[in-house]
């Protein structure tokens, strides 16, 4: 699928999610799309994006329209970047390059999760983008720093600490598909895969006989098993139960460039990461893959931009799936956004240029937001032109 076909076919995030449904094995696409036990916070996410009502203003000049932005000092096309996602290799080959090159050449940043199948300095060689690099605080602390250590001799920008999965997410799903790890080839799953062969032999295949079995590069020697019979527990997919702010102030000790704290979600939290020296803080619940009762980042956006948006780059995910989702959470304070599953879906559906077609289509309706609502550049989307319901906390006030 070229990028002519994507523009005649894929005219919203939701065409290029439906390629990548049938593109991709059910366990994996299921990996991708949902969210965890009844898809509570996934949806909640979508529905808060939708209770939001735009005020439309007219008879302005919005002749020219600019979604460009600045994120940490440096222009960015669109107040989007890429949200970190482990295992990307598994819905195209070299997935995580693929979207490395379209956020490039769409001109925003792209963030690399240390799941990665593909080492950090090899996505740093295949583009020549902004870069920022994701990690957990490991239970094995000087190993979390070696990797920072290793950020920087990569030449990455910027470094995103996720703090939300203090212990290894449980997806039953992936346990109904036959996808969860170990995995075993089982009947369910081997029909499954067969049902799909083209992905079988792009992503399985080649990869195979090119490195052999798919693993997490970024990870220590150490902790480095293939991918599928890695155990989830402290070990081989290791999670911090015990992160402290500490923690964060050593980290922020040791990185230079900026440092950006993901998963906050309680306006005192968002607090104490601007007190531990934090350069940004990304509100987000994982985009509904971890606790399903989790408020939507949205909600809880107009009381922390209120409490640190004058003091802090405040970034969102969790729900983004089209260009008025980013006019709102710009509307209610936030400075930008990142995508996570609506960059995937392009991958799965057609590597490179379908993950280019994400952020086109997000930019571009973004853009036409603006023009529908008066608004010629971000700093003229605000709050008054949103219609909020009583239970989005206190209207922002940070920018
Ligand atoms: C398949 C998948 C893998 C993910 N892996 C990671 C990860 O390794 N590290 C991380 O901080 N967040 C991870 N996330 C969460 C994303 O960074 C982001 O918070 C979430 O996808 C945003 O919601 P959205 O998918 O609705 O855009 C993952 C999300 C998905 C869909």
């Amino acid at each position: 699928m070229g990028p002519e076909f994507l523009q005649r076919h894929a005219l919203a995030v939701a065409d290029l999610q439906n390629m990548a449904r049938r593109h991709l094995p059910r366990g994996i696409y299921e990996y991708v799309a949902r969210g965890t036990d009844d898809d509570l916070a996934l949806r909640g996410n979508a529905a808060a994006f939708d209770e939001l009502n735009i005020l439309p203003r007219f008879v302005r000049d919005v002749s020219q329209v600019s979604t460009a932005c600045d994120f940490f000092g440096q222009a960015s096309s669109a107040p989007l970047a890429v949200a970190p996602t482990g295992f990307a290799s598994l819905m195209w080959l070299d997935g995580e390059i693929a979207s490395a090159r379209a956020a490039a050449k769409a001109g925003i940043p792209f963030a690399l999760s240390t799941g990665s199948i593909t080492p950090m300095e090899k996505v740093r060689e295949a583009s020549d983008g902004r870069l920022w690099l994701q990690l957990y605080v490991w239970p094995q602390r000087d190993m979390t720093r070696e990797l920072i250590l290793r950020a920087e001799k990569a030449g990455y920008e910027a470094l995103i600490v996720t703090v939300d999965t203090p212990a290894a997410p449980f997806r039953p799903y992936n346990m109904r598909n036959g996808f969860s790890i170990p995995f075993r080839l089982q009947r369910r799953n081997i029909l499954d895969i067969l049902q799909h062969p083209r992905w079988l032999y792009n992503v399985v295949f080649r990869r195979w006989l090119r490195t052999g079995a798919m693993v997490a590069e970024n990870y220590p020697a150490a902790l480095r098993v293939p991918v599928g019979k890695a155990t989830v527990g402290k070990f081989n997919l290791p999670f911090s139960d015990d992160v402290s702010w500490e923690d964060i102030r050593d980290i922020r000790r040791l990185w230079k460039g900026p440092l950006i704290l993901k998963g906050v979600m309680h306006a005192d939290d968002a607090a104490a990461a601007v007190e531990a020296g934090v350069d940004g803080i990304i509100l987000s619940n994982h985009g509904g893959r971890n606790l399903d009762s989790a408020i939507a980042p949205i909600r809880v956006l107009p009381e922390i931009a209120d409490r640190v948006g004058s003091r802090t780059t405040i970034l969102l995910d969790s729900g983004i799936m089209r260009g008025a989702d980013i006019a709102k959470a710009i509307a209610l304070g936030a400075n930008g956004v990142l995508a996570g599953k609506a960059t995937l879906f392009g991958v799965g559906a057609a590597g490179e240029a379908g993950a280019f077609r994400a952020f086109e289509l997000l930019t571009q309706e973004l853009a036409r937001v603006m023009t529908f609502s008066g608004a010629a550049d971000l700093s003229q989307l605000t709050p008054d032109l949103l219609r909020i319901p009583a239970d989005f906390a206190r209207i922002g006030g940070g920018k």
